[in-house]
């Protein structure tokens, strides 16, 4: 999405927010059993290093999920510096809280658009070295957590929101063109042989051309013999979205067969305007877990949430209110999490 254009709209929701009843004074908390138990897939949530330190994040993550998606520490903002040194310690910290807690990790994300880090610039127009780079890159961080991740996030958002088609202002696709994404999944195969690889972008229940351009994308991959594992719809969703729109892309997405993944699930008041749209949020988590039940097991890759509580949502940050996520502030389930178990038990 376009991120300015939608934090500039976040900027001037606390009138929208309030209107809605939003914020964490959601309704009573309701009693729910932990998640992981009620789902037959796992259940995942986006974890970054320092809140394994939290007990009350700590607590909450150990009840109810049994996966962690790291939210920034593998991403190359943060695994190399601008000279082009790889710096692991972040990225290691978030494995070993996740291991000692008997949490998985799926790896997000090797290859995305707009984190390219600076040692390639030099490298530019030289595509014999820039392929050499890349593919180390890839090769040195899927490597170093092979055994470690059920799963990577290897190219994320390739595809653009307008129907264009595939993203070509960045350098993997000016450099490599769209082999980029090829070339990405056979060198994470190449460090990982076991870890399913998925492809990974947002706005595919909004924007049908552009799920269309993505399911394009991936049965290119397929053809050309990429070891393409499985396909993630991020699902960052107003609470206002047309009925009907969540389940019509999963079920375009598992039309190829592969395991499908809704990677980072957020429904957002804010995003959704003027109105109480608290009611939305409820109906569009049931709609995700009736569209992935429905779904043959081995296609269940699991639902995960873009945060534990509201207040670790990257749609609350920097003073922005908003309450997207199944738990308030405190922890607490909201009603939309129970809506999330009703449609669990179907
Ligand atoms: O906390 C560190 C701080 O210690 C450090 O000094 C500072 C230096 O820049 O960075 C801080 O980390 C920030 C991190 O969020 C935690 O707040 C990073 O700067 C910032 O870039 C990072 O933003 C993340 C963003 O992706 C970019 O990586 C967001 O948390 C994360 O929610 C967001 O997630 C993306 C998915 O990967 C892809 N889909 C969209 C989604 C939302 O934009």
């Amino acid at each position: 999405m376009d991120r300015r254009r939608l934090l500039a709209g976040l900027a001037a929701a606390p009138l929208a927010l309030s209107a809605c009843g939003g914020g964490t004074a959601d309704a009573a908390p309701v009693d729910i059993p932990p998640l992981k138990s009620a789902a037959p897939f796992p259940m995942g949530v986006a974890a970054m290093t320092e809140q394994f330190g939290e007990p009350a994040w700590d607590d909450l993550v150990r009840s109810h999920f049994d996966r962690v998606t790291p939210e920034w520490e593998m991403k190359a903002e943060a695994v190399v510096d601008d000279a082009g040194r790889m710096t692991w310690d972040r990225a290691d910290r978030v494995v070993s809280s996740a291991e000692q807690r008997g949490l998985k990790v799926f790896g997000h994300t090797l290859v995305w658009y707009s984190q390219v880090p600076r040692t390639f610039a030099a490298l530019e127009g030289d595509r014999r070295r820039f392929e050499l780079a890349y593919g180390e890159y890839v090769r040195r961080v899927a490597g170093r957590y092979a055994g470690k991740v059920v799963g990577w996030d290897v190219v994320n958002e390739a595809v653009t929101d307008d129907g264009s088609g595939y993203r070509a202002d960045n350098a993997w696709a000016r450099n490599l063109g769209m082999d980029y994404v090829r070339i990405a999944f056979e060198q994470a195969r190449a460090a990982d042989p076991a870890a399913p690889l998925f492809l990974n972008d947002y706005n595919l229940e909004q924007l049908p051309k552009k799920r269309a351009d993505f399911l394009k994308l991936a049965e290119r991959l397929l053809r050309e013999g990429a070891p393409l594992g499985g396909l993630g719809t991020q699902t960052h969703t107003p609470a206002d979205l047309a009925p009907g729109e969540i389940g019509r892309c999963i079920r375009d997405l598992a039309s190829l067969g592969l395991p499908v993944h809704v990677s980072e699930l957020d429904i957002s008041l804010a995003r959704a305007g003027l109105g109480d749209h608290r009611e939305g949020q409820r109906r569009l988590v049931g709609e995700v877990v009736e569209a992935v039940m429905a779904l043959p097991e081995r296609q269940r890759f699991g639902i995960t949430v873009w945060g534990a509580r509201d207040k670790d949502s990257w749609l609350v940050r920097e003073g922005k209110r908003d309450a997207p996520l199944l738990f308030d502030d405190d922890a607490r389930p909201k009603p939309m999490a129970a809506a999330l178990v009703d449609a669990l038990k179907g």
